[in-house]
């Protein structure tokens, strides 16, 4: 067996978790990752054989949650409670490799948590987002959350609409359409770790990538870790360079048109009725 602490999905979560606090977009145990993993690149490190211990899943209702599809996939997953700023130094703490149980009501860990942790308790709707995801892209890998500064900022100042929102984003940088022509979710306040809250982004992550979590953070999801994150980085950029106008006069803006004609460049599907066209 080789030794896990070399997997490449290991060492790619603790360099995204140090990334991700150091842009500070994770205080304290603030965001969550969830990244399927293929049998075949796990089994070179671990035993699949050798459960550690059964975890019940939390804030979940029993009865009705249903990710049976996920039954027996493999997920590499922040602990809850477990703080991005100390993953590196600490995988085996903070991280965990656990198999989806029964229903996916259950998990078994494979590895990790090593203090007697669990998956985040935000797990329930990284799932459903999973679900969703891959029901509309079956190589959807990462599902990521995470509390980004200006983001969350832009969140107490902006219209919650979705079309203005995304408008408002695409404005902000010339590329913003390119990256994330779908534009992006946005949920209302509402309480997470919980089955309504994950039902609500599942049904948003079918058509966006991104989903905002008002006053909260952010959803993102991908084939890769890299395109999550370069996802959430660009929203976050845009957002940024909208808190830094404030509420100065604007004399100059991206046009409509000009986004128009990026998007076609880049040859990608985007949301017409996003924008204001004549
Ligand atoms: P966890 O510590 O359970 O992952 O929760 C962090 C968080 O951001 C909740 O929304
Ligand atoms: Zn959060």
């Amino acid at each position: 067996m080789k030794d896990i602490l070399t997997a490449p999905f290991v060492v790619e979560m603790e360099k995204t978790t140090a990334n991700m606090y150091r842009l500070g977009w994770d205080e304290r145990n603030g965001g969550n990752i969830s990244y399927l993993l293929e049998e075949a690149e796990v089994k070179e490190y671990l035993d699949l054989s050798r459960v550690i211990r059964r975890i019940p899943l939390m804030g979940v209702k029993q009865a009705s949650f249903d990710a049976t599809p996920l039954e027996g996939k493999l997920f590499l997953v922040t602990g809850t409670g477990k703080y991005f700023k100390n993953v590196q130094d600490d995988p085996e703490t903070n991280l965990g490799i656990i198999r989806i149980g029964k229903g996916g009501k259950e998990v078994e860990l494979l590895w990790g948590f090593r203090d007697g942790g669990r998956p985040t308790s935000e797990f329930p709707t990284h799932m459903m987002s999973h679900m969703a995801r891959l029901s509309v892209d079956p190589e959807n890998r990462v599902v990521l959350h995470s509390h980004p500064t200006n983001l969350l900022a832009m969140n107490y100042v902006h219209e919650l609409d979705e079309a203005k929102f995304t408008h408002t984003l695409w404005e902000m940088c010339t590329e913003c359409i390119a990256v994330f022509p779908e534009g992006v979710g946005v949920l209302p306040w509402m309480l997470c770790g919980t089955d309504e809250i994950g039902i609500a982004t599942a049904e948003k992550m079918r058509d966006f990538r991104v989903v905002v979590w008002a006053l909260h953070g952010v959803y993102g999801a991908g084939k890769t870790m890299d395109e999550v994150f370069g996802l959430i980085e660009t929203v976050e950029k845009a957002a940024q360079i909208f808190m830094l106008i404030g509420s100065r006069p604007r004399v100059n803006t991206i046009k409509d048109e000009d986004m128009v004609k990026l998007a076609e460049l880049f040859g990608v599907k985007y949301r017409k009725d996003f924008l204001h066209l004549k």
